[in-house]
C-alpha cells in the first residue's frame, strides 16, 4: 500500500504503546494520519475489529466516515472494501476485518460491539473523563496484535481531564506526540497564509490554535454560556441560520428564544458540500424546517433562491458582525450538548488585538462559521448601528 505521509509521523506507524496520543494545533494532519494507520492495520493484520468514536455520531459521519471512504478511494481499495452507510461501517473482505464508527452518544451501540481490537477517538476533548474511561473499557481481553487507543485532539484548557489523565497521570509507556501546521508538508499554501496571518491578529489565539499549545485565551466574545441536554419544548421564537460553504463549512444552526433565553443546536455542519445536497439532506432528516423562518448569508443570493424555489421561507440576514455579537450577547445563551462544531468554535471566538495587544471590535475571522450562522438566525434582534439611539430618543417623546 503506497502511503504518503510527513515523517514526523513515522515513529506514529511503530509504536504499539496501548495509548498513542495525537495532540497538537489545527490542520497538522493528526486526523489523516491516525486514519491512516487503522487502514494499514486492517488491511495487513488480522483479526481486528477498530472502533472509531468521537462524541456526536452525526459529526463522525461529516468527519471521520467520510475521511476514511476518502482514503480508501485514493488508495485504489474502493472494490475490497464493503462500505455499511447506514451503521457507519467497513468491512474488509480479503480477510473479513472490520471498522466500525460510533458516537459516544449512542452507547447501546458500543456496548453491542465485541471484541474490539484497537480504538481511534477524534476530538478527544468532546468526550467526558467517564467516557474515555467507558471506551477505553471496550478494549481487553487476549489479541493477536498489539492493542492500542489512538486519541486525537487540539489541546484547549490546561484544567481539561485530558490533561490530568493522559499527560500529567499517564500510564507508563503513553506515545505523545505533538504536531503543528508547520509539520505538514500537505497543507495548502492559503491555509498556511491564514495561520501566518493570526499571528498578528492575536497571538495568544495563534499559539493555542496554530501552535497546540495549552493555555487560556483572553478576550473570548461569549465566556459564558450553559450547555444543556436539549432544546426546550416550550418556547416564543423560533428560526433556523444558515452559513453557505463548500471549502469552509456549510453549517445550519436552529435557535430557540423565550424571555431573556436564546437556546442554540447544531443540524448541519459539513466541508465540501454542494447545497442541492444539503438542500435533499435537509427535506429528508429535518423536514419541520420548512415550517422555520430561516435567515442566510445574503453574500450568495443565487443559493438563497434555490432554499427558495424548494420551498423553505429563506431571507437574507443582517450581516452587520459587531450588531449581530451584541445582539446575541443581550441573551442568556444555552447550547446543546450534541453541538460539537458550536462548542468547538465559541472557546476560541475572540476579538482581534492590535499591535500593542489591545482589544479591537473585530473578531478574529477564523474557526467561525457556526458562530456566524448563530448570529444571522437572530437577525430581527439586531439593530443598525445608531437605531437603538433613534429608539430612545422616540421612546422619549
Ligand atoms: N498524508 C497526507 N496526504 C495528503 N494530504 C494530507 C496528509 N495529511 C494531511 N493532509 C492534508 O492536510 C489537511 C489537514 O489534516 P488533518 O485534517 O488530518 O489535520 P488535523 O491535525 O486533524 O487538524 P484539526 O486539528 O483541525 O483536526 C487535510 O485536510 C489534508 O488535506
Ligand atoms: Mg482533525
Amino acid at each position: 500500500m503506497n502511503l504518503k505521509t510527513s515523517s514526523v509521523y513515522k515513529e506514529f506507524f511503530t509504536c504499539q504503546s496501548r495509548y498513542a496520543v495525537l495532540y497538537g494545533g489545527a490542520g497538522s494532519g493528526k486526523s489523516y494520519v491516525a486514519a491512516q494507520k487503522i487502514l494499514l492495520r486492517t488491511i495487513s493484520e488480522t483479526p481486528h475489529k477498530f472502533l472509531v468514536v468521537r462524541k456526536v455520531a452525526r459529526t463522525l459521519r461529516e468527519s471521520v466516515f467520510a475521511l476514511l471512504k476518502e482514503l480508501i478511494h485514493k488508495l485504489g481499495l474502493s472494490d475490497e472494501f464493503k462500505i455499511n452507510e447506514t451503521k457507519m461501517s467497513f468491512e474488509y473482505f480479503p480477510n473479513g476485518n472490520q471498522i466500525i464508527l460510533s458516537g459516544v452518544d449512542d452507547p447501546e451501540k458500543i456496548k453491542s460491539i465485541a471484541g474490539i481490537t484497537g480504538i481511534w477517538i477524534e476530538e478527544a476533548t468532546e468526550l467526558t473523563d467517564k467516557d474515555f474511561d467507558q471506551v477505553d473499557l471496550r478494549m481487553r481481553g487476549p489479541t493477536k496484535h498489539y492493542k492500542q487507543l489512538i486519541v486525537t485532539f487540539n489541546p484547549v484548557s490546561a484544567h481539561h481531564w485530558i490533561k490530568r489523565k493522559l499527560f500529567d497521570k499517564a500510564p507508563d509507556g503513553t506515545f505523545h506526540l505533538k504536531t503543528t501546521y508547520l509539520d505538514n508538508p500537505f497543507i495548502d499554501p492559503e491555509y498556511r497564509q491564514v495561520m501566518e496571518r493570526l499571528k498578528k491578529d492575536n497571538y495568544d489565539y495563534y499559539k493555542i490554535y496554530a501552535l497546540g499549545e495549552w493555555g487560556s485565551l483572553e478576550g473570548i466574545i461569549y465566556p459564558d454560556y450553559e450547555t444543556i441536554d436539549a432544546m426546550p419544548q416550550y418556547f416564543e421564537k423560533e428560526y433556523i441560520g444558515i452559513d453557505f460553504g463548500y471549502n469552509h463549512p456549510f453549517v445550519i444552526v436552529h435557535v430557540r428564544i423565550d424571555a431573556q433565553n436564546l437556546y442554540v443546536d447544531e443540524i448541519f455542519y459539513q466541508t465540501e458540500t454542494e447545497n442541492a445536497k444539503v438542500v435533499e439532506h435537509i427535506k429528508e432528516r429535518h423536514p419541520w424546517i420548512k415550517g422555520v423562518q430561516i435567515f442566510a448569508d445574503s453574500a450568495r443570493a443565487d443559493l438563497i433562491s434555490e432554499w427558495k424555489s424548494e420551498g423553505f421561507n429563506i431571507k437574507k440576514a443582517n450581516k452587520s458582525v459587531f450588531e449581530g455579537i451584541n445582539a446575541v450577547k443581550s441573551f442568556r445563551l444555552h447550547i446543546t450538548k450534541q453541538s460539537s462544531n458550536i462548542l468547538k468554535e465559541i472557546g476560541l471566538y475572540a476579538w482581534k488585538k492590535d499591535k500593542d495587544g489591545n482589544k479591537l471590535d473585530e473578531p478574529i475571522k477564523l474557526n467561525d462559521d457556526a458562530m456566524d450562522a448563530m448570529r444571522y438566525a437572530i437577525t430581527p434582534y439586531i439593530e443598525r448601528r445608531g437605531s437603538a439611539k433613534s429608539l430612545k430618543i422616540n421612546q422619549g417623546l
